[in-house]
Formats: structure tokens, sequence, C-alpha cells
């Protein structure tokens, strides 16, 4: 039977309890709307730790556009459904008084804050690093669960886990719908000819990739055989605005495109399609 607790404190006094019974806990912080990005999350987190818990918190602290914050899809009651069935033990979640009684300091975010993601979005990396390390002080876990498709989260949170020095951060594989189309809460507010359209951002990573197995390795020929595909898609009236098609070295961030040939690298795309904003990214030297 999986645990819904209402109140972090509780939370908090349950993952004390399963660690004094000497269970090791693994922990999927979310912020609900649950999909199955969010379970191969559970699942990984299951095949390594003895009790797994799941926090559910749209935190209104990293939403740089309030309308954004208000909008973003909340169902706790399906959370609790789609989790009971995954072998999670609890689920946690609260209000925004809870987490933070004496008001929330906010934490910086390291170097890997900047570029993309810390640029167009101000403010959202720190509000993310002030949410997690809070999440991590409640439940103390052994290990984190973090989905690749959240790139630089990814960075930021492994900086995060460094500097409190715990936990273990574990990045799991982006979970695609078979046309591609990276698994995101947000998916629920596209229309479904915009769901169609919204297949252009996997759809210049896969060209991306296929430019690095050509043998490309200069970032702006990278980065130009993403474009071709981002400006050649039929719009069919959808809009599509493109914020970003970049790469980088993910080992050597930096905040700008690499001058240099290549020897590792993550492409990353974001777009507007219609009212919804959306991230992708993918590694082009592995697979
Ligand atoms: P949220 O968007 O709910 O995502 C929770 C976790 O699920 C993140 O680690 C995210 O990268 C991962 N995830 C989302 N879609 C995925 C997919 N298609 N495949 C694999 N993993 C996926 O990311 C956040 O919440 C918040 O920023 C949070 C870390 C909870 C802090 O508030």
């Amino acid at each position: 039977m999986i645990e819904l607790l209402r109140d972090p404190a509780a939370a908090g006094v349950w993952c004390e309890k399963a660690r004094a019974a000497g269970s090791t806990i693994g922990f999927v912080p979310t912020m609900g709307a649950l999909h199955e990005g969010h379970l191969a999350l559970v699942r990984a987190a299951l095949a390594r730790n003895d009790r797994v818990c799941v926090s559910v918190f749209v935190n209104p602290l990293q939403f740089d556009e309030k309308k954004d914050f208000e909008r973003y899809p909340r169902d706790l009651e399906g959370d609790a459904r789609a989790l009971g069935g995954s072998g999670c033990s609890m689920v946690f979640t609260g209000t925004f008084e809870q987490f933070f009684p004496a008001g929330a300091h906010l934490r910086e975010p390291g170097p890997r804050a900047l570029g993309l993601e810390g640029d167009l979005r101000p403010g959202h990396f720190a509000g993310v690093a002030t949410i997690v390390e809070r999440l991590f002080e409640i439940v103390r876990p052994d290990d984190a669960y973090f989905g690749q498709k959240d790139f630089q989260q990814t960075l930021v949170v492994e900086d995060l886990a460094r500097a409190m020095g715990y936990p273990r951060i574990r990045v799991c594989p982006t979970v695609r719908e078979s046309s591609g189309l990276a698994m995101s809460s947000r998916n629920q507010l596209l229309s479904p000819v915009e769901r169609v359209h919204a297949t252009i951002l996997s759809r210049s990573l896969e060209a991306a990739r296929a430019a690095w197995r050509s043998g490309r390795r200069d970032a702006r020929e990278l980065a130009g055989a993403m474009r071709d595909v981002l400006d050649r898609a039929p719009r069919n009236g959808v809009p599509v605005e493109v914020q970003y098609a970049t790469v980088r070295d993910p080992a050597a961030w930096t905040r700008d495109e690499p001058a240099e040939r290549m020897e590792r690298a993550v492409a990353l795309v974001a777009a507007r399609v219609a009212a919804v904003r959306l991230i992708d990214n993918m590694v082009l030297h592995e697979g």
C-alpha cells in the first residue's frame, strides 16, 4: 500500500523511520501530472533501493511566467493512482508555507546554470536548486532520480548534491512517445494537431545525431542540421517559435556554443509550439 502524506514534516518522519529500520531510500522529485517518464524513474529507484518515495509539488519559485505556473496541470488523485501499483511506498506533497515555514531562502545554482535555460528563464534554476535542496533535507535519500529530458537541470542538481554531500544523483534516459515526442506533463496542454507539430523538436535532434554519425564535429554544422529541420517543417497554422537549437559539450558545459571541434556533444532544443514551451535534448556521441 502506498502512503499519501499531505505534510512534508510527516514525510520527513516517515523517511526517518524507514532509515532507522535499515532501509535505503530512493527519491523521485516531481511536479506531478505523472506520466511514463516519471514512472520510469520510480522503476529505476526500485531497482536499487528498499523504499522509494515521490514528491509532488508545483514549485512556484521555478516558474518565470505566472501564467505557466497557473495552468501547469495538477492531478494529485491521478498521481496517487498511477503510483499505487508502481511499488513506490510513499508520496508526499505540501503547501508552499509547509515547505518553507520561514519563507524561502533562494539557493544560488552553480555555474552550469548559465546559458540556455538559465539565460532564457531568469531565476528558474535558483528556484529548482532551492526546492530540491529542501526536498533532499526532508527525505535525506541515498539516491535521487532525475530525467535526462531536463538536461541542464541534471547538471544543476549534480552540483547541488556535491555541495550538500548527498545524495547520489542518478540520471535516467528520456522516455518518448512512439512519435518521438519526449513525454512531458505540459504535452497535455497541446491539441492533437499541435502534438504532431511538437515532434519537430525530436526530429531536429535526430538530424543532429545523423550529422554526428556522418562525421560532423563542428557545433555550427550540427546546429545547422537542426535548424534545417526546424525551418523547413510545414507549420499548418500552428505557430512554432524556436528559442534555441544548439549543441554543448555535456562534460565541459559552456554558456555559449563551443568553437572547437567536439569530442562529445549533446544537442538541445527549446521551442514554443502554440502556447506551450517544450524542451528536448539528445546525447550525440552515444547510442
Ligand atoms: P517534473 O517536470 O515533474 O519532472 C520530474 C522528473 O521527471 C525530472 O527529473 C524530469 O527530468 C523527469 N522527466 C520528465 N519527463 C521525462 C521523460 N520524458 N523521460 C524521463 N524523465 C522525465 O523536473 C521537475 O519536475 C522539477 O524541476 C523538480 C526537479 C521536481 C523540482 O521542482
